[in-house]
């Protein structure tokens, strides 16, 4: 038997990270790179880091590839341990396999796209005749089987990061790894390949972990996301989740735009979850997240898509504030504005319908459920 099997594999999430902890050697210091973090993924879901640049996404990605070894930590797939320090095991790179995709496509440009898909099945030394069809079989599969002859620097952006693909499900792997493989891609190539990348994912049952610091790449392609900062992960949900009780300042400002603005709560929350909040331009109701006592700081959370906007002056109501626009920026799709409550700037987003002047006067009415309080640190 395989000392790394554990008999009780059954039952697992399939991928498993626990207390993974990387630091590198610095300028007179030591920098904890990835510094104490646990998750693990169901079989055939999308897992994704996502966090600003230098958080420890790909630190973390490749300690699950086998690229770096940490100093503590378990990672598991399928019942097999790849890496626990406790026990001293490390399993090489070469023998986890993991398919990987990066960011610069690191294909081969002497190369054929056929042959550089087929690349990883001869170092294996799969036989010929096994070979052809699985490469066929996988460029189908990325939108790519009429250009197998194709020699790689002839492709598009597009098509090369498709070949990488090819290339890292070629090998049928247990696990596939994704490190900002969009970047280098514009816009509107971004959002075609992400939804491919979703759509490859989903129709090969594969489970993957996606890194990106793009927040709308994460909220449209995962199941689950861990939102990461300063080597730790800070929250982890589904995007809705994510996206709607932050939990936090970091996560509501990094995954999509908030308003914050900082007051203390009136009381504890009611038994509907909601409690007021004392805000420099009065009192506001709110969802309490979190256990929030009374006179406690806050900050209170509200996203622009959250604040009701209208011209006219609404029948009164809770939550109902007067505000003046202060500035207007037209995005096509939406108006982003600036308004002031009071001293106190929010940004609101309309509809591009609805023609907001400098100047001009204006109700917001903010969503109770819909704007949240955070015990202020
Ligand atoms: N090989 C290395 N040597 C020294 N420092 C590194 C090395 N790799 C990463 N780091 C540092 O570790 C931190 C996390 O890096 P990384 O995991 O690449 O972040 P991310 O992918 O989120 O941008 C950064 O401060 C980075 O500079
Ligand atoms: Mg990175």
């Amino acid at each position: 038997m395989n000392p790394t099997t554990t008999s009780a594999s059954r039952g697992e999430p399939y991928l498993r990270v626990e207390g993974l902890a990387k630091r590198f050697a610095g300028e007179g210091h030591e920098l904890a790179a990835v510094n104490g973090i646990s998750f693990s993924v169901p079989k055939g879901r999308l897992f994704t880091l996502l966090g600003p640049s230098g958080c420890g996404k790909s630190t973390t990605l490749r300690c699950i590839a086998g690229l770096e070894r940490p100093e503590t930590g378990l990672v598991a797939v399928d019942g097999r341990t790849h890496v626990d320090t406790a026990r001293n095991v490390f399993i090489p790179p070469d023998k986890r396999g993991i398919g990987m995709v990066f960011q610069s496509y690191a294909i081969w440009p002497h190369m054929s796209v056929y042959e550089n898909v087929a690349y990883a099945l001869e170092v294996k030394g799969l036989p010929r005749g096994e070979i052809r069809p699985r490469v066929m079989e996988a460029l189908e599969l990325v939108g790519l089987a009429g250009y197998a002859a194709r020699p790689a620097p002839k492709l598009s952006g597009g098509q090369q990061q498709r070949v990488a693909l090819a290339r890292a499900v070629v090998g049928r792997p247990s696990l596939l790894l994704f490190d900002e493989p969009l970047s280098n891609l514009d816009a509107k190539l971004r959002e075609r390949m992400r939804q491919e990348i979703r759509d490859l994912q989903q129709r090969l049952e594969i489970t993957a972990v996606y890194v990106t610091h793009d927040q709308t790449e994460a909220l449209a392609i995962s199941d689950t996301i861990a939102v990461m900062e300063g080597g730790k992960i800070l929250a982890m949900g589904a995007p809705r989740e994510i996206y709607g009780t932050p939990g936090s300042r970091f996560v509501a400002d990094f995954v999509g735009m908030t308003n914050i603005v900082r007051g203390r709560a009136v009381a504890a929350a009611s038994p509907d979850g909601t409690g007021q909040v004392e805000v420099a331009f009065g009192r506001v109701r709110c969802r309490f997240e979190g256990a929030i006592g009374p006179g406690d700081p806050v900050e209170l959370l509200i996203r622009p898509e959250n604040i009701v906007v209208s011209c006219g002056q609404p029948a009164p109501t809770e939550n109902l504030w007067q505000a003046a626009v202060e500035g207007v920026t037209f995005l096509g799709e939406c108006q982003d504005s600036v308004v002031k409550v009071h001293d106190e700037r929010l940004r609101i987003r309309v509809h591009p319908w609805l023609e907001l002047r400098s100047g001009q006067q204006i109700y917001l009415e903010f969503v109770p459920e819909r704007c949240s309080a955070i015990r202020a640190d």
